[in-house]
């Protein structure tokens, strides 16, 4: 259900309104002046807003003002009485959504508020559309280890060097690979992403370099394998300690000689692909075990980007829970909330397993659950009992 807001010092006006919006099935706030409004506005979250131009304290223009800077999506419908129509004007410049007369016409007013609630909607569609489109998420922090990634992303990404990332669950590795690729001199080709962990080891030799007709039994057409579809991009290789031993022989001979046979194949395609791969496994040790070549790490770990877990560094904390917020609340399409120090403090004792993936999960949570203000009695209440 919407929640307008009804601001004027009439209480007749205000009366009237909240009947007839009832009645429609909004939810109707009232406040009789500007300060009221401002108040109301800090507490709770309106789809539309509905103003009066004279009134004491702090009139319609002031609220109006006032409002834009802290909820700049809200839509603010001018109430203007018969002296105050150019001012109702001068209201719709500043940046209020349009301006009804007094006494309001009924089904102007309804047409105006729904119309209102439309934009906001697609206000926040917009949003989410933009920050799905622009290209690869911003990489948050400022701790040392982040500003040393950053750095070596920018040295290596524009040379043709195999990058092997390593870290834990939910580090950030993706977001390494898909920056590498970003800055190369390949961004305008594919990056095309491969989970080893997720395909079964008979379909990964199929995954990887396509099969030709009747290859197999379930080879029903001929596919066209990652490693073609990455050529003059980048191929992310993730979770590469999950790759079986014949599938390692062959991409070793992938990379070692720029050519792939499809599955049932005959003929070699040249494929000029550059790899990235990552691991949340200790490689080496993994060769020592004979589960991984010893001459497929080396191909692969030119460059080693170590990311580190969230708990050395913690000072990051901060910077990501605010990203996280705009984010989130940007995706709900709802007023940012905020966070007391306090609140960030109890983060920051937490132990985070899941890294970054589960931080942003217990952002969501928080806001879900919590009021504006996310305190540390909510981080104690959704967050800690968990060591
Ligand atoms: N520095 C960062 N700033 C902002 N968001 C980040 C950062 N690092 C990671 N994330 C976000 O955290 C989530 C997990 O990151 P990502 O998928 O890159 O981790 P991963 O190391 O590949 O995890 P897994 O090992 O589970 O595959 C993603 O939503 C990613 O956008
Ligand atoms: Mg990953």
């Amino acid at each position: 259900m919407s929640n307008i807001l009804i601001i004027d010092d009439e209480k007749a006006i205000r009366k009237t309104l909240s009947e007839i919006l009832s009645y429609e099935g909004y939810k109707i706030d009232e406040a009789g002046d500007g300060e009221e409004g401002l108040k109301k506005v800090k507490e709770k979250e309106y789809d539309v807003i509905l103003c009066d131009i004279k009134m004491p304290k702090i009139d319609g223009i002031e609220f109006l003002e006032k409002t834009k800077e802290t909820n700049p999506d809200i839509p603010i419908i001018m109430i203007s009485g018969h002296g105050t129509i150019e001012t109702a004007v001068e209201a719709v410049k500043k940046g209020a959504y349009d301006y009804i007369s007094k006494p309001p016409d009924l089904n102007r007013l309804l047409i105006t508020i729904r119309n209102a609630m439309d934009k906001t909607t697609l206000v926040a569609e917009t949003k989410v559309l933009k920050r799905k489109v622009s290209k690869v998420q911003e990489m948050v922090g400022a701790s040392t280890p982040i500003h040393k990634i950053k750095e070596t992303i920018e040295k290596v990404a524009p040379t043709e060097a195999r990058i092997l990332v390593t870290g834990e669950n939910g580090v950030g590795k993706e977001l390494v690979a898909r920056w590498v690729h970003e800055k190369s001199n390949r961004a305008s080709g594919a990056l095309v992403e491969v989970n080893c962990a997720a395909i079964p080891s008979e379909l990964i030799e199929s995954e990887l370099f396509g099969h030709e007709k009747g290859s197999f039994t379930s080879a029903v057409k001929q596919r066209i394998g990652k490693f073609e579809q990455a050529n003059g991009g980048t191929l992310f290789l993730d979770e590469i300690g999950d790759m079986s031993l014949t599938a390692q022989a062959k991409v070793l001979r992938a990379l070692q000689e720029g050519k792939i046979t499809r599955v049932g194949g005959d003929k070699d395609i040249n494929v000029d692909v550059r790899v990235i791969a990552a691991t949340n496994k200790d490689l080496l040790k993994e060769v020592e075990e004979k589960n991984f070549r010893l001459d497929l790490y080396h191909r692969l770990s030119v460059i080693i980007i170590h990311v580190p877990s969230l708990n050395e560094r913690k000072d990051d904390i901060p910077l990501l829970v605010e990203k996280f917020l705009v984010d989130i609340c940007g995706d709900y399409g709802i007023a940012k909330k905020a966070i007391d120090e306090d609140a960030i403090k109890a983060l920051q004792q937490h132990n985070w397993t899941g890294n970054i993936r589960e931080l942003r999960n217990v952002v969501e949570r928080l806001i879900i659950l919590s009021g504006k203000t996310i305190t540390q009695s909510d981080v104690e209440n959704y967050v800690l009992p968990k060591k």
